[in-house]
């Protein structure tokens, strides 16, 4: 059983999606280098590079399924942030749209009766539950920090040194 087509199209856009999270988040890593966050901007990157790799995913899925990969563009992300809180912020909310999308994407899966396509999406479900923990995480920690510079560059250190 081949994709159907409004799998195929719901799937090339959650390609581009996760395109555009790797995008926005290497955007993030370049604007905690410029604010001399080493350890932030490295976070980031790890988190550009898991992005890649759901698309890619994602991608050699839709070729197993016999169906045909097409690359939208992608959007410009975000050049400049307030500050350390509000990239915590908005990658955590960030990440809660992710799964949104991947709950609507389940959804299609299971209207279409194509249940090969509803297991495979269970990855993304249960990584999900992990993009959200860890983020959320971050998010709560940076704001207990505050605006306390110290805390954040200590912070920063700790971020730097993971070696995942
Ligand atoms: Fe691909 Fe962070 O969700």
């Amino acid at each position: 059983m081949e994709l159907s087509k409004k799998l195929e199209t719901a799937i090339n856009e959650q390609i581009q999606a996760e395109l555009y999270s790797a995008y926005m988040y290497l955007s993030m890593s370049a604007y905690f280098e410029d604010i001399a966050m080493p350890g932030f901007a490295h976070w980031m990157r790890e988190q550009t590079e898991e992005e890649m790799e759901h698309a890619m995913k994602f991608y050699h899925y839709v070729v197993e399924r016999g169906g045909r990969v097409v690359l939208h563009s992608i959007q410009q992300p975000p050049v400049e942030f307030e500050s350390v809180l509000d990239v915590a912020e908005k990658t955590y909310a960030h990440e809660q749209h992710v799964t949104s999308l991947i709950y609507k994407l389940y959804e299609l899966a299971l209207a279409e009766k194509d249940h090969a396509t509803a297991v495979f999406l269970q990855w993304y479900i249960n990584e999900q539950v992990e993009e959200e923990d860890n983020t959320r995480t971050i998010l709560e920690q940076v704001q207990r920090m505050g605006q306390n510079p110290q805390a954040l560059l200590m912070f920063d250190r700790h971020l730097g040194e993971r070696g995942d």
